[in-house]
């Protein structure tokens, strides 16, 4: 047993770390891959890595500057003594301002009336200039005297307003980070009182989507990336982005550790059937899943039902999912192209449609695994199923949902989840 961990994470080297959308496709999905070494580090299908990213220095220096902070300044953070830079790279989540920083921005902003800060007034005069949107005025020639009655201007009253209104701050921090919270509001922090309200970065998880029996000594993820852009520069996903973007193959240390499930586990039995259901990245364990039953032999039926935005762009692993099918190691392929038609078609539609068969398999004690959104998707085919047991097993509704949530989940532990 090795003794990596979230705290003690084994520095790993990405291998290969590719795209696997096609051209013209909306999304960035990437296929990463990390070379596990002399670590020691096992896994099974069905486990998740965990990744600790570190900001991009990009983002690090233009916070340093913004803040009028010395990079080289020593601090004490819960990783030790180091210069300020390499916390805030290593250290701390400062891609997103939390609500602490925003909340303490009523001891900072303290003037008394309306302070209008010099970077307001650019921001005043600019949008004036362009016409731009949320501004009352047009006319240029109007003085810094009567900003005051323009209403948002005042930041004591904007301060108050977001620390008052619950969903003022959720529309305010979405967008932002620590560096628009500094450039709106004309405030001082100093290294330690930043540290202080800054959230500590944590590891995001990853489902694997390789079984180490087939890739000896490696651990593959399926990624899906997130890009965004506000506020006039682009911005994302604190990991997904630094996987992406910042990491160079096999050059860069990336600290992981493994995350092990008890109850994400294909069926003890090799003869039983599962089905499974994995739209976008949840298709992660899958691949995983289908690995392992082509390696372990035996004779369960493999079902898999998989979608995405579109079958041009977003089929992932078409050539493995194509060769189970040809050799008779995946029984069935049924996919959901959401965006391939007029209408939306998800994974629950296609379940919905094949009821009676998915029904059939239930009653033959076939395993029913999903992974995936746990928002929207996991909570639609939950349904899915309860109806299923409804049209196809002439239950009520009370006893479908018991059928679906106490007996094949919690008792017969065949109704297994990945959601995230
Ligand atoms: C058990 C488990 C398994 C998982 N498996 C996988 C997997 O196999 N593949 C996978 O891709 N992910 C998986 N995830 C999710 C993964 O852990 C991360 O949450 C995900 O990759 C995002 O991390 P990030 O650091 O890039 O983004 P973060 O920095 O954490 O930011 C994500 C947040 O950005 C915000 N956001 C999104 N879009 C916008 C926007 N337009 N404007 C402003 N804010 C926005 C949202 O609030 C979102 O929650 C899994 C999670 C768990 C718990
Ligand atoms: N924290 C993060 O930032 C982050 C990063 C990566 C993934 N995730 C989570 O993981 C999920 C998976 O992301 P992904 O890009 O792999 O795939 P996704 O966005 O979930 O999309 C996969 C497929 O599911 C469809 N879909 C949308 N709503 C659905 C619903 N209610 N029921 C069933 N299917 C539905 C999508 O269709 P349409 O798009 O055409 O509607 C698409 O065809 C995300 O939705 C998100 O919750 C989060």
């Amino acid at each position: 047993m090795s003794s990596w961990s979230a705290k003690n994470p084994y520095m790993s080297k990405v291998t290969e770390c590719y795209v696997l959308n096609g051209e013209g496709s909306r999304k960035e999905t990437r296929h990463i891959v990390f070379d596990l070494g002399d670590s020691g580090l096992d896994y099974k299908v069905g486990d998740a890595l965990g990744v600790l990213a570190e900001n991009p220095q990009n983002t690090v220096d233009l916070l340093i500057e913004t803040a009028g902070w010395d990079a080289d300044h020593l601090v004490t953070t819960h990783n030790g003594e180091r210069t300020l830079s390499e916390a805030l790279k290593k250290d701390f989540e400062i891609h997103r301002v939390n609500k602490k920083f925003v909340n303490s921005l009523t001891n900072k902003v303290t003037s008394t009336g309306m302070r209008i800060t010099v970077k307001l007034i650019e921001r005043y005069r600019e949008s004036v200039a362009g016409q731009g949107s949320g501004w009352m005025s047009s006319d240029s020639s109007l003085g810094d005297e009567i900003l005051p009655s323009i209403p948002g201007d005042d930041p004591v009253g904007r301060v108050e307003h977001l620390t008052t209104d619950a969903d003022a701050m959720e529309d305010y921090i979405w967008s932002r980070d620590y560096i628009d919270v500094m450039n709106d509001f004309d405030v001082s922090y100093t290294p330690e009182e930043f540290l202080e309200l800054a959230d500590k970065l944590k590891p995001r998880l990853y489902s694997i989507a390789s079984s180490h029996d087939v890739h000896p000594g490696f651990v593959e993820l399926t990624v899906g990336i997130v890009r965004y852009s506000h506020h006039g520069r682009d911005r994302g996903g604190l990991c997904t982005v630094y996987m992406a973007d910042e990491v160079e193959i096999n050059k860069t240390d990336v600290g992981v550790f493994m995350s092990p499930t008890k109850s994400f586990v294909l069926p003890e039995d090799k003869e039983t059937d599962i089905i499974m259901v994995g739209p976008g990245t949840g298709i992660a364990p899958f691949r995983a899943f289908m690995e392992q039953r082509v390696h372990d032999g035996g004779t369960g039926k493999n079902w898999l039902f998989f979608g995405d935005q579109s079958e041009k762009t977003e089929y992932y692993y078409k050539e493995s999912i194509e060769d189970w099918l040809d050799e008779g190691h995946l029984y069935r392929f049924t996919t959901a192209w959401s965006r391939d038609q007029e209408e939306k078609i998800y994974v629950q539609h296609r379940l919905k449609e094949h009821g009676a068969e998915v029904w059939e398999w239930f009653e033959r004690g076939a395993y029913f695994y999903i992974c995936g959104d746990k928002q929207y998707m996991a909570k639609d085919v939950h349904r899915a199923l309860i109806e299923i047991a409804m049209e196809h097993g002439g239950m009520s509704e009370d006893d479908a949902t018991h059928f679906i949530e106490k007996t094949m989940m919690r008792e017969e532990k065949r109704y297994l989840r990945d959601v995230y």
